[in-house]
């Protein structure tokens, strides 16, 4: 028998605040920057060394289409999804949204403010909104020397913590902050505690990640599907080729199939699964990434109640099949055919029916 205690205020409260996330299980990630017009990889500055004044051109040659959100929006409703992280800001510094505090930005770029047209898209499509904003920063000038000097240090936590306020006060509300790296500095050196505090007043049903350098709400294990410990509430991000932002050259596409299973897997470790796409320069998505959701919407659409809302599961175990679980209800997912006789755990069973997942 498990020992029964109280639930503190605080653990009743994150059980509320987390209650439609856990049910959503699946959500969209997009990396959108100015590194799409590279088309080489969100690392590209850092991995090429590009200089800051280089790279700052690329933000000439940003001109997205009218409102690539909306397209966004749909597909991610069509494959199933339930809510849309985005990058506000990435390494490489470049903001998306309005800011006072630097005019490296989309409105003073290109006249466009590109999160409030994110969370519109998402809004009118019935999906929650989650923020991506990277601390690490490429472009500020105190983005590295902050580590060795106090004065950079004090300067940088202003901007980052300013830059976290005009998120959570400008767009409405918020339902997920989505930290990025906490390089070069701790939790303390960032403020961490402070800011999510912070976050927390102003968007007080707000669900905030880990990367902060603190645990706050959910873990990100990042290219891998592994539950956290029990209690402890994860989701896991993909992308569906081998880059987060737009790569030219990156053909290494996962199947519809494969993508299934990881959020199979997901679903039956109570993990939800964030997949990304990355918009080429003017925010189409990669033909390559529209079939592939629409191939997984397909599946979802039949069998989504399979996933949405399923609890953790503690069958796990076969050669030809993965599970899922709501109450009473076991579902088995069967990757191939075991013939005709076979068995979970000593269970024998007949099969009445089945469908094939799509190639
Ligand atoms: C890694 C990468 C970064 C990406 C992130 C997504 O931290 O450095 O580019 O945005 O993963 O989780």
């Amino acid at each position: 028998m498990s020992e029964k205690r109280e639930l503190t205020a605080e653990e009743q409260d994150r059980i509320r605040r987390m209650k439609w996330w856990h049910e959503a299980k699946f959500g969209m990630f997009i990396h959108w920057g100015l590194y799409a017009v590279l088309g080489r990889h969100e690392w590209a500055m850092e991995n090429e060394g590009i200089p800051v004044a280089e790279y700052e051109k690329l933000a000439e040659k940003f001109n997205p289409k009218p409102y690539p959100a909306r397209d966004w929006a749909r597909l991610a409703k069509e494959a199933g999804m339930k809510y849309m992280v985005m990058t506000t800001k990435h390494h490489e510094g470049f903001c998306l949204f309005d800011t006072e505090y630097t005019d490296y930005c989309a409105p003073k770029v290109c006249g466009r403010d590109l999160v409030a047209e994110f969370v519109d898209a998402a809004r009118s499509e019935g999906l929650r909104v989650g923020f991506y904003y990277s601390l690490m920063d490429w472009h500020h000038p105190d983005g590295a020397r902050c580590a060795q000097d106090e004065e950079a240090r004090r300067r940088f936590v202003k901007y980052i913590h300013g830059q976290v306020r005009e998120l959570m006060t400008n767009y409405g509300k918020i339902d997920i902050m989505w930290y990025d790296v906490h390089w070069p500095l701790s939790a303390e050196g960032w403020e961490s505690a402070k800011m999510n505090k912070m976050v927390r007043e102003l968007q007080p049903d707000i669900i905030i990640n880990n990367r902060s350098g603190l645990p706050e709400d959910f873990s990100t294990p990042e290219q891998h599907v592994r539950g956290e410990e029990a209690g402890r509430a994860w989701e896991a991000c993909m992308t569906m080729n081998e880059s987060w932002g737009y790569h030219k050259a990156d053909d290494s596409w996962k199947t519809p199939r494969r993508i299934l299973r990881y959020l199979i897997t997901c679903a039956r470790d109570g993990g939800n699964y964030l997949l990304n796409i990355g918009p080429k320069p003017d925010g189409s998505v990669p033909e390559e990434s529209v079939q592939i959701l629409k191939s997984v919407g397909k599946w979802m659409g039949k069998y989504g109640h399979t996933i949405y809302g399923a609890e953790p599961c503690e069958v796990k175990r076969s050669t030809f099949a993965n599970f899922t679980r709501k109450g009473n209800t076991l579902w088995v997912h069967v990757h191939f055919w075991p013939g005709s006789e076979w068995a979970i755990g000593g269970l024998r069973a007949r099969v009445k029916s089945a469908t094939l997942i799509p190639d």
